[in-house]
């Protein structure tokens, strides 16, 4: 087997992750969860809306995935874990072995993750909790969230999506949010820190946007254990 120095994956997966993996990753609190409503950016088969649901959190999910149908969605999510975690062995040594304890355990979070996400998608997508959107552009009123999650996408396919691509995202879920938006990793798939953070900064300070670089209780990639906190008022 080659030792890889990033995770060469040939995608942006879709597959998700589960709300409690949420809290840690974005070091969310309770508080935080019932003052309004949340929008998970790019979601996958996350199961964060689906269980904030079921505890009486008003949260919404999209992605660009979500226009096909639900069978087709977990046969790409299957696909896509496959390909992954094929490719993980290969970049073992970027990761570290703390908030998760073993490979099994990953597989078995996003397999739970995926069960709980299918189950609630269909009726999910008639309620409008799941939307079919394609950053940079989503189709929110301004102002729709109290807060806005955005994991495992912008800055870690930073091999792929560019600077610009970035910033117009970043714009959009502003847009889109009346309080907090918070992007988590602050890496690529090499567990580097994203190279234009700074770019990225002054370009939320031109945009009169506050941005806080916050520890979080969540490491999976060496080194990835802080977000970014953008507070919109
Ligand atoms: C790894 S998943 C992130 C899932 C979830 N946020 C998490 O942390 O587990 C990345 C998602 O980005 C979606 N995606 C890729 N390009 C997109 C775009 N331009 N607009 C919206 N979603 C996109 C993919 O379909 C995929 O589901």
């Amino acid at each position: 087997m080659n030792k890889q120095d990033f995770l060469d994956i040939d995608r942006i997966a879709f597959f998700g992750r589960t709300y409690s993996e949420y809290l840690s990753m974005f070091g969310l609190d309770e508080a935080i969860l019932k003052k309004g409503r949340i929008l998970d950016c790019p979601a996958g088969a996350s199961s964060f809306a689906a269980e904030a649901h079921q505890l009486g959190i008003d949260a919404a999910a999209c992605d660009i995935k979500y226009n096909h149908k639900v069978n087709e969605l977990i046969e790409k999510c299957k696909r896509d874990m496959q390909h992954v975690f094929e490719k993980f062995d290969e970049a073992e040594h970027l990761y570290v072995w703390k908030y998760y304890k073993s490979k099994d355990e990953v597989i078995a979070l996003r397999n739970k993750a995926l069960k709980l996400f299918a189950e609630d998608f269909p009726v999910g997508f008639k309620e409008k909790r799941y939307v079919d959107a394609e950053l940079p552009h989503l189709p929110f009123p301004d102002k729709s969230f109290s807060l806005v999650l955005s994991g495992n996408f912008l800055f870690l396919y930073g091999d792929r999506l560019d600077l610009d691509f970035h910033r117009a995202c970043i714009k959009e879920l502003i847009r889109v949010c009346s309080g907090e938006v918070r992007i988590f990793p602050l890496v690529g798939l090499d567990a580097k820190p994203y190279p234009y953070l700074n770019e990225i900064l002054s370009f939320l300070d031109s945009e009169g946007i506050k941005a806080e670089i916050v520890k979080v209780p969540f490491e999976f990639q060496k080194g990835a254990n802080k977000m970014m906190k953008l507070c919109i008022r």
